[in-house]
């Protein structure tokens, strides 16, 4: 029987899905597998269920040895995988798109709120007892309707995030680096804009794109300076997309109003980092996929692209498919 290490505990029906076939093993303690442990585990397997904390790089795959045939991530993100190396050993990876779209919209756009209307301070502040009585300036904020957000990365997220802008009468810009046809910017309700005019323009600026180099800390000091001083930034992608000391330091200057960020650089935020001790800055632990269906079906997406390739048949959504078109 093939063998599987799944590297954290994740939804039990995805598990059954693989026992079901397979032999498999789950690392089942509460915190992230220690690389040496993982390393040692992976020794010998067929097919690996990794999640993005996990790094998977030459040195894994060398570990693994030659009969890892699959590397199935449960994100959609896979910056944690070295393609080229996966490709180069003929093994398959795989990532979880589609199935967390409208989640991850869904609290990127609750993050946009939170931001702008200090839903998050103003929790603490009563849950510390200082509401005093009604007052005229606590906490004013921007307003989300008929104001404009600018969707930096226009795919199958910011798409959706568009959609519950438009709901609240909301001007939506995009930028990305494809345009779309005039025909599907009317249907959507989007006007394009170079980036820098969608930062000089936009009340909230929502990062939909993924990490590569060209996007690594594609918002730094500069950047931050095109955006207006009333401007809020939400970050659901990847932490490395913002450049964090640029950010602190508008954040504290007061170059931009405020941000909510899911994802960090690093990640985990140290607890007395000085992110967390800003009052404009409201920051989540990477959990923008995290409703009970979509784990869910994350998890099962990426058992089934292992079984998939085990049995030899195509995953459903693989990153380097040229593997499967060589075999
Ligand atoms: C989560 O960040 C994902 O990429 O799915």
């Amino acid at each position: 029987m093939a063998r599987v290490f799944v590297t954290r505990q994740i939804a039990p029906e995805a598990v059954e899905m693989l026992r079901a076939k397979l032999d498999v093993k789950v690392w089942d303690e509460d915190r992230a597998i220690p690389r040496d442990v993982l390393v040692r585990e992976v020794a010998g397997v067929d097919g690996l269920l990794s999640l993005l904390t996990e790094r998977v790089d030459d040195e894994l795959l060398e570990a693994a040895g030659r009969g890892l045939r699959v590397v199935a991530n449960m994100a959609v993100g896979f910056d944690n995988f070295d393609v080229p190396a996966l490709t180069r050993r003929g093994i398959v990876g795989t990532n979880t798109p589609g199935v967390l779209t409208e989640t991850t919209a869904d609290f990127a756009f609750a993050l946009m709120m939170a931001a702008s209307r200090y839903v998050v301070q103003g929790v603490e502040y009563a849950r510390a007892g200082k509401w005093q009585t009604w007052e005229p300036n606590l906490f004013i904020g921007q307003d989300i309707h008929h104001t404009t957000v600018g969707i930096v990365g226009f795919g199958r997220i910011g798409i959706e995030f568009a959609k519950r802008a438009r709901g609240f009468d909301m001007r939506v810009l995009y930028h990305d680096v494809y345009r779309r046809d005039a025909e599907f910017e009317r249907q959507h309700g989007i006007e394009y804009r170079e980036l820098d005019d969608l930062l000089a323009e936009s009340d909230h600026v929502t990062v939909h794109v993924d990490l590569n180099p060209d996007t690594r800390k594609l918002f730094n000091a500069e950047r931050f300076r095109k955006m207006k001083r009333s401007a809020y930034l939400i970050n659901a992608a990847r932490g490395p997309i913002v450049d964090t000391e640029a950010l602190y330091q508008a954040l504290k200057n007061g170059e931009i109003a405020g941000a909510a960020l899911d994802v960090t650089d690093p990640e985990p935020l140290p607890a007395d980092h000085p992110l967390l001790q800003l009052e404009n800055c409201v920051v989540c632990p990477h959990i923008a996929s995290a409703s009970i269906r979509t784990r869910t079906d994350m998890a099962k997406l990426a058992a089934e692209n292992i079984v998939n390739v085990l049995e030899g048949n195509m995953p459903l959504t693989p990153v380097n498919p040229e593997v499967l078109e060589n075999k």
